[in-house]
């Protein structure tokens, strides 16, 4: 009678306790390896940073030339040769007008995350991930540098 009683006790302290010898960590953090392909895809729209995120404008217009002026020319005025050929056409980064309506955070997010993320043409696609972050920040001081916004 006593052995009964004692069972469900035994078994609920085990259900608590018996648990721990076994998920305790026995090997150093430093042996287990990170499992990179672990990284679900396509991962979660990542947050916009805060803060003053105007980077270099003189790196920003370098990184520019390279993945921007094809579509947006190179003065910003959405008058490169692919953006001829596009409908939307490219956005005219010149136009103080416009560009006064958009926060650093948009024009940061629109780069990072693309014209879709916000409703906005897929063709102006997403740079995160070929640009990082300084690079990001580069490119919103440049294109704020052509509407003096
Ligand atoms: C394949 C052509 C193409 C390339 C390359 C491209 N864009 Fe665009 N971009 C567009 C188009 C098209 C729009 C207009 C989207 C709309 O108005 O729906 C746009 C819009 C924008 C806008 C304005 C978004 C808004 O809220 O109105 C910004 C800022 C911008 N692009 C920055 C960049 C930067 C910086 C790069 C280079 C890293 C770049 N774009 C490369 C096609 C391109």
């Amino acid at each position: 009678m006593r052995w009964a009683a004692a069972l469900p006790l035994a078994l609920l302290l085990c259900a608590v306790g018996c648990g721990e010898p076994t998920t305790a960590p026995d090997a150093p953090a430093e042996e287990i390896p990170a499992p990179p392909e672990a990284v679900p895809e396509p991962a979660p729209a990542p947050a916009v940073p805060v803060g003053n995120l105007r980077g270099d404008a003189a790196s920003g217009r370098e990184l520019y030339a390279l993945y921007c002026a094809t579509c947006h020319g190179q003065g910003g005025k959405g008058d490169g040769p692919a953006g001829q050929v596009i409908d939307p056409r490219p956005r005219d980064h010149t136009d103080a007008t416009y560009m006064g309506t958009l926060t650093d955070r948009d024009v940061y997010r629109v780069i990072e995350q693309g014209g879709a993320s916000v409703g906005k043409s897929p063709l102006m696609v997403a740079w995160g991930g070929v640009i990082n972050e300084q690079g990001l920040r580069d490119l919103v001081a440049y294109v704020r540098s052509l509407s003096g916004t």
